[in-house]
């Protein structure tokens, strides 16, 4: 396989000027400059017994159900021979054996040269004509035992630390508590790893590395948006794939709102029969089920949002005494988007729907996410003044009514093993009172996250000014000629400007708050909200802005010295991770020109 074809390699000069490329930054790296070669033979070591792994170019993202061709059969054999999708439990020891598997396969068919990050006709590979040392052995260490929950984890759950070592020898080391902890570490074990281009060789011109590292925020996250835009299940899983690269470990699924229901939900099937976009555009039980497996495998949480009791209007179209406002114009009287539509608040015959829909779906999301969202942003008083039994838009009047609402659908989601998470309006809006344990996801800025702190919920922050990655692209709205043309120009959207990966980085979302308020706050989601965006360009719009999130939520805003990240030393990392997630198959968006990357950072830097 490994032919001595060597001797008639010209002679390269050795000409290394390494970054430091991991993205995320690990929280304590020592790197030297010596090369090694990744063996194709590597013998890995899990827990001291010697573990299987697949070079497989495939992904395992089709479903073991679907594929009829020969290579979609091949797929389903090397998915159930190599643990990709474990039938029933996931258990520590497939979880790791597939997380190699990946891990090596991304090595050696990423086919990553990293000529966009030397100077052009610098020799920047390693000279195949000297004596090669080869990195041979990886021992994985398991330290601790996977509890249940380490695949569906409330936030501080699971440990993610892992160490890391190659030592100048050949030896490589990979030692963590937990198998998620092992993933993490598998993943920065692939970053360190480029094809030489002369041959199929893969060397990491690093050794010695020692790596110890660990999240600074327990929940890292993205939030797609479904119902404005429907995603194929193949896109979300795509997603997932980026976000486990970023040692990112929550995905949000915001997956109904008044716009569309693409959730099927079996004993309710009229809500997605009338309420999808159409009938392709739907996730089964078994969709569900293996988005929220597939992220769980890789340690990825897969949670569920449904929305209400505002932008539930879409209920109207199959339950159209349960709602009011469907549809109302001029909808910025009711809603802050159109269609406008919320549920009835004093209404048993809503409580006896959503005692159904939670009877069907949250048994099936509870052995995959410790979390369900109930929404609760948005709500527009002005809603009950169409109801027949509430005809008022006082905040006295009403606030009972959301309080009781809220305190039924919360008791049933925490009877069902799952810990709700809400919008912050019911609390700082609304006055709701909840149980503390109850998540909060924070959207309009600091404020709201320090009121949410002081009021002693966990928050997740999704502060629209810096991590809304919707934002900037101009309205969606159509604006008709004569003043409202006039009014709408230069039809800039809400929350322009949009959001570039240096504000993303920017945006430390402890900043300015005591120590005990900070460890309130369990991290941060990017919000994806999908007006404007579908699977066309959903990556390019993501990725890499949400890495510049990710470095912030695994690695801190500020270094171990305590001083802010700087962009001049993210930005190296950062161009050659996008180059990574585009050869692993993310269609993430340039950084920077290749003038920049090519080893000029100092012409494309601006000091003062
Ligand atoms: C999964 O684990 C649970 C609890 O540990 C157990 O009750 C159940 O039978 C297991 N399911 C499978 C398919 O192994
Ligand atoms: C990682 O290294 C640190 C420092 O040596 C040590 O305290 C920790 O226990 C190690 N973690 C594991 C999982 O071995
Ligand atoms: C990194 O090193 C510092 C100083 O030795 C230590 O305090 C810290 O715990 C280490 N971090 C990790 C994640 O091991
Ligand atoms: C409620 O409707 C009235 C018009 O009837 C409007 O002036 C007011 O702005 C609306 N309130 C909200 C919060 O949209
Ligand atoms: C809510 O419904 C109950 C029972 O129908 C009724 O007694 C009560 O007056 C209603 N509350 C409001 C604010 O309309
Ligand atoms: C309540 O309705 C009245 C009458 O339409 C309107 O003037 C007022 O602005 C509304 N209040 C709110 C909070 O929307
Ligand atoms: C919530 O409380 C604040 C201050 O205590 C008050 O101003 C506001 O009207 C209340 N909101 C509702 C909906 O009751
Ligand atoms: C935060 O709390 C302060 C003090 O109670 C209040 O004035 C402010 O309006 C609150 N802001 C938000 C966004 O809740
Ligand atoms: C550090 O970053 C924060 C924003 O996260 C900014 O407000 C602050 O000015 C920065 N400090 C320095 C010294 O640049």
């Amino acid at each position: 396989m490994l032919s001595p074809l060597l001797s008639c390699l010209s002679l390269l000069l050795f000409a290394l000027h390494p970054v430091a490329a991991v993205w995320p930054a690990p929280q304590n790296f020592t790197k030297g400059d010596k090369v090694l070669y990744l063996h194709q033979n590597i013998a890995v070591t899990y827990n001291g017994a010697p573990v299987c792994w697949s070079p497989s170019p495939h992904d395992d993202r089709v479903s073991p159900e679907e594929g009829t061709n020969t290579e979609q059969f091949l797929y389903r054999q090397i998915t159930y021979t190599y643990g990709y999708v474990v039938p029933g439990n996931l258990t520590s020891k497939e979880v790791v054996q597939a997380g190699l598997s990946r891990a090596l396969a991304s090595i050696f068919h990423s086919k990553f040269v990293p000529w966009k990050l030397h100077k052009p006709g610098s020799e920047f590979e390693p000279d195949l004509s000297q004596g090669l040392k080869w990195l041979k052995t990886l021992q994985i260490t398991q330290t601790g035992q996977d509890d249940p929950s380490a695949f569906k984890p409330l936030a501080g759950e699971v440990d993610e630390s892992y160490n890391l070592t190659l030592s100048g020898e050949g030896d490589a080391k990979l030692a963590a508590v937990s198998s998620i902890g092992v993933l993490r570490g598998l993943e920065t074990f692939t970053q360190l790893f480029y094809q030489h281009s002369a041959a199929t060789f893969w060397y990491t011109p690093y050794a010695p590395v020692s790596i110890q590292d660990a999240p600074r925020f327990q929940h890292r996250g993205v939030m797609m948006d479904t119902a404005r835009h429907f995603f194929p299940v193949d896109d979300i899983l795509r997603t997932i794939d980026a976000m486990a690269w970023n040692k990112m470990n929550r995905l949000h699924l915001h997956v109904t709102d008044s716009q569309s229901w693409p959730l099927v939900i079996p004993a309710l099937p009229e809500l997605s029969e009338k309420g999808a976009y159409h009938p392709s555009q739907t996730y089964s039980p078994a969709d569900i089920e293996h988005l929220q497996k597939y992220g769980a495998q890789r340690g990825v949480e897969v949670y569920l949002e449904i929305d209400m009791p505002g932008h539930i209007g879409v209920v109207a179209k199959s339950h159209p005494e349960l709602v009011v406002a469907y549809n109302e114009l001029p909808y910025w009287w009711w809603c802050a988007e159109p269609p406008c539509g919320a549920f009835k608040l004093n209404n048993t015959a809503v409580d006896a729907l959503l005692g159904k829909l939670f009877d069907d779906l949250l048994p099936r999301l509870a052995p995959y996410a410790a979390y369900f969202h109930t929404g609760g942003d948005e709500l527009n008083k002005n809603d009950s003044m169409l109801d027949d039994g509430i005809r008022s838009n006082k905040s006295e009047v009403l606030q009972p009514l959301l309080q009781r609402f809220i305190d039924t659908q919360h008791a049933r989601v925490r009877k069902a093993g799952l810990t709700p998470v809400v919008w912050e309006e019911i609390p700082l809006e609304w006055n709701i009172t909840m149980d503390k344990s109850t998540v909060v996801q924070s959207w309009l800025g600091a404020e709201s996250v320090k009121n949410l702190t002081a009021k002693g919920y966990q928050v997740i922050d999704s502060n629209y000014n810096f991590w809304y990655l919707d934002c900037g692209r101009g309205q969606w709205l159509n604006w008709a000629n004569g003043p409202a043309f006039a009014s709408g120009y230069p039809f800039h959207d809400w929350c322009s400007p949009a959001k570039s990966w240096r504000l993303i980085y920017a945006h430390d979302p402890r900043a300015g708050l005591a120590a005990d308020a900070a460890a309130r706050v369990l991290g941060g989601e990017l919000a994806v909200w999908s007006e404007t965006i579908d699977a066309t360009n959903l990556d390019s719009l993501v990725w890499p802005r949400a890495s510049a999130a990710g470095e912030v939520l695994w690695s801190g805003r500020t270094d171990a010295a305590g001083h802010n990240r700087s962009q001049l030393e993210a930005a190296p990392r950062l161009n050659e991770f996008r180059e990574r997630m585009v050869l692993r198959g993310v269609g993430a968006s340039p950084v920077q020109m290749t003038f920049c990357t090519q080893g000029s950072p100092g012409e494309c830097e601006y000091t003062l």
